[in-house]
This record gives structure tokens, sequence and C-alpha cells, in this order.
């Protein structure tokens, strides 16, 4: 090489150095990962967050649903936007939603798609409008909250009044988080092209969602994507809300192969714990329900080896105090940094070696100063899926207070969950994520 042109070399790059945060200026802002603060509200037991949609933009309350199907509002009340546009029957918007429906007043032109915007709190589907409005939303280096970046057609579904009806006061909606092509993290990987997957990090106070890959960090430094444990997520075929004919359910099922109390395993009916014809069975996780709920003889099960492990410990039992049935003298139960000391309770996955491990500050719920209580309630014995009655068709449902403080990652692209059990024995909070903003961006 000569002197020259390797000066020439130099040259260029220095030049390239030089502009590079101009280009970088110019090309729009690509967001690698997106973020959601998730708070819980202690009345209802919901986790809600907060949207800001529509033009002119408005923040609005919306309640979550992990397993929800897509994000529905109130369309019939206060809303006002000249972005939102329905979504035509036959459009490519439409199929992703693989609706079947079509409402239509006689002029194909004006035929919109249907969807079922479902209330998860009271059970309770109607039809709505697919729709399509703008939507904003804080990106994330996975440390900060960064700039605001926008989604310009993001569907949703417009649901009447009445289905607001049990959810946490002020919300408009409910944010449907579930594995299914038009529920919010496929949507945003879609828009930004980013990975399909989804962080969440629930607390008693305030969690945090993350859309996209890691760096998850809840510490300064501490990026909790690093040391998670993975499980295969398994499909439903049966999508147990209803929906339309054929549709596989958009909630996240892991398979539970057995249970421990105290590190030994407890008898349980076998075939409860895959899906019988009708996607009866199971266990998913859900934040609808904010206590794990067990099938009754699962739970009777597991609530006597509970109780045996502590009468050993000389812990006395007291009177159940509802929805629990197993509560104890919280003076008899020492306390550490992760909660009280019990048992765990173990749930076994693919392996003996991987165990979802549910300890202290997730199996016990404070009732009283005097009064710990197991948080798992008995959701009676599996029933058949029935419109608008209250059913339990899966076995095993790991309820919001038992995934607090536990990161869990939603891989869609290759089906697997991620979790990091307990995070307060590490000294670290799904609240502590910074949602400040740093001065510098
Ligand atoms: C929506 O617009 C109508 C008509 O412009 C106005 O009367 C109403 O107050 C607006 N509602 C909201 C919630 O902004
Ligand atoms: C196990 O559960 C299945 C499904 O509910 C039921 O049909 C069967 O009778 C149960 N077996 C026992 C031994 O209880
Ligand atoms: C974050 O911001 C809120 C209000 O914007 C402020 O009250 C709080 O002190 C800030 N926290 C930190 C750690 O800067
Ligand atoms: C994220 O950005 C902030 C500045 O806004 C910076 O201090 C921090 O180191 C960045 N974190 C990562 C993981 O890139």
């Amino acid at each position: 090489m000569s002197s020259n042109s390797f000066h020439h070399l130099l040259f260029c790059s220095l030049l390239l150095l030089i502009i590079s945060p101009s280009i970088s200026q110019t090309i729009s802002f690509r967001p690698k990962a997106l973020v959601l603060q998730v708070t819980k509200d202690s009345a209802t037991h919901q986790y809600y967050t907060h949207i800001t949609q529509r033009t002119p933009p408005v923040q609005v309350k919306v309640a979550i649903d992990l397993g929800g199907e897509f994000l529905w509002v109130d369309c019939e009340k206060g809303f006002n936007s000249s972005t939102k546009k329905p979504v035509p029957c036959r459009s490519a918007q439409c199929n992703l939603a693989k609706s079947k429906a079509c409402s239509t007043n006689g002029n194909p032109s004006e035929d919109v798609c249907g969807e079922f915007p479902h209330n998860p709190f009271i059970s309770t589907s109607t039809s709505g409008d697919l729709s399509q409005d703008i939507i904003y939303i804080q990106s994330t280096n996975g440390s900060r909250p960064g700039k605001v970046v926008s989604v310009p057609k993001f569907i949703f579904t417009c649901a009447p009044t009445f289905l607001l009806k049990g959810l946490t006061s002020g919300a408009v909606g409910v944010a449907g988080l579930g594995r299914n092509k038009i529920a919010l993290p496929s949507l945003f990987s879609a828009a930004f092209s980013f990975p399909k997957k989804m962080a969440v990090c629930l607390s008693s106070t305030n969690g945090v969602v993350f859309f996209g890959n890691g760096p998850y960090e809840l510490s300064s430094g501490i990026d909790v994507s690093k040391s998670l444990t993975y499980t295969p997520l398994i499909l439903n075929p049966v999508n147990l809300i209803g929906g339309f004919q054929g549709e596989s359910s958009s909630e996240y099922f892991i398979g539970v192969k057995s249970i421990k109390v105290d590190g030994k395993p407890v008898s349980v009916n076998s075939s409860l714990l895959s899906f019988d014809v009708d996607g009866n069975g199971g266990t998913k996780i859900s934040t609808v329900d904010p206590y794990t709920t067990l099938e009754t003889s699962i739970y009777n099960t597991v609530v006597n080896a509970f109780v045996n492990a502590l009468a050993v410990r000389n812990v006395h039992k007291v009177a159940a105090v509802a929805p629990f049935s197993a509560c104890f003298n919280a003076k008899d139960i020492g306390l550490s940094r992760a909660g009280p000391i019990v048992p765990p309770i173990e749930f076994v996955l693919q392996s003996e070696k991987v165990v979802w491990r549910v300890t202290g500050a997730n199996s016990m719920v404070r009732v009283s100063n005097e009064v710990l209580c197991l948080g798992f309630v008995d959701g009676g014995p599996l029933h058949f899926v029935d419109w608008g009655i209250k059913f339990t068709p899966t076995a095993i449902v790991i309820g919001g207070r038992q995934i607090e403080d536990n990161l869990l990652q939603f891989d869609l692209a290759t089906s697997r969950l991620g979790f990091s059990s307990s995070l307060l024995s590490r000294q670290l909070s799904c609240s502590n994520f910074k949602f400040n903003r740093s001065t510098v961006d």
C-alpha cells in the first residue's frame, strides 16, 4: 500500500467517524426494545398500564391481560381521533387477525372486519370492529427509557362501554400480551423489526414490561436476561375463551410434569397436566388470576403436604381466611430478605433439573400482622368451556402473586419461556427499573 492511499484510507475513516453521528440522526430512529410501566391496583389486584393513542394523542389507562389476544378499548364513549380507521374485511390486517367475521351494512366498501373483545375479569366477550390508529410508546436501551416512538396503524378492537365492567377504576380497555399475531408483542416486533420477545416483571407496586430483546436491567449494570432458566411454551390448540372456530389459544402454557412440596413429590393425577380434546387441563401463566389456582384434587394434595411440612417445623395452623384455606401463625415463621421462610413448592418442568421454585415471598400472603396464608386457591374441578359462565378449564393457573418479582421472558419465535425465580434473593425487584429518563439520551 502506498503511503498516499494509506493516508487516503485514514482520511476516509476519520471522515466516517466524524460524519457518522449525523448519519444516525438523519436515518429515522429504530428502537431495539420498548418499555411499559405497569402498576398493580391493590383493590382489584389488576395490573394496568397507560398507553398513548389517537390524534390528538391521549393517554389512556388499560388493564393488562398476559394471555389476551389484542388491545381493545371503549370506542363508544370519549373516543376522539382523526386518525382512527376501521379495518376492512378481506384486508391484510383482517387476515392477520384471522378474523372470520365481517360486519356489513350492505355497502361492501364499508364492510368492517369483526373481532370478539374479551374482558377476562368478568369472563365476558362481545363483538367489536377491528380498527387501527396511531399509538405511542417509550423505547429503551434496556436500562433507561429513551425516545418515544410511534406506530401509525396499530391494530386494536373497538368495544362497547359495557365491556369495561369489572376493570380497575378509570381503565378504558384491556391490553392483550398474548402469543397471537395481533397482540402487543407481535405487533411491536413487526413494526420495528426486533425479535419477537417480551419480558414481564410485575410487582405488588410498579413493574415493567419490555418488548424486544434484553438487556433488561433492573439495577445498574445487572442484566436479568443473562440468568434465566428455559422451558418450552406449549400451544393449546383450543381457544378457551371462544373466538373463531379452530383458533388456538393466545395464552401461555408450560409443561408441568410433577409437583414437589418441601422437596418431595406429591401425587397428582397426571392426566390433568395435559390437554384433553377440548383443551382442558395443563398449566398456564395468568395475570388475571391474582393467586395460583389449582384444580381441587391437586389443591388438596399440595395444601396437605404444605401444612404437614410446616407442622413438623412447629408452625401452627390458624383459622382460614378466604380465599385461602391454609393459614398460619405468622410468629412461628421466620423472615428472610426473600420473604417468609417456608418449604418451597416446586413445579417440575421438562426434566427433574428444570424447576419453577415458588418460595416464601411468592407463596405466602400476609393477611394481618398475626396471620400468613398459603396464597394458592382452589379452582374447583375442571369444567367444560361455557360462554358467559366462570369456568376453570386449566388445572394449574400460575397467578399474579406468584410471578411478582420474577422476570418472565416470552420468546414467541422459538416458543420458549425464560424465568428467573424470585429476584428478591438477589436483592433485585421488578420495581427497580429506572423509569426516570436520564438527561442525556
Ligand atoms: C370529542 O369531540 C367532541 C366533539 O368535538 C367533544 O364534544 C367532546 O368533548 C370530545 N370528547 C373528548 C373526550 O375529548
Ligand atoms: C384423573 O383425571 C381425569 C380427568 O379429569 C379423570 O377422568 C380420571 O378419572 C382421574 N383419575 C383418577 C384416578 O382420579
Ligand atoms: C424520578 O422522577 C420523579 C418525578 O418525575 C421524581 O419525583 C423522582 O425523585 C425521580 N427519581 C429519581 C431517582 O431521579
Ligand atoms: C442506556 O442509556 C443510558 C443513557 O440514557 C446510559 O447511561 C446507559 O449506560 C445505557 N445502557 C445500556 C445498557 O446501553
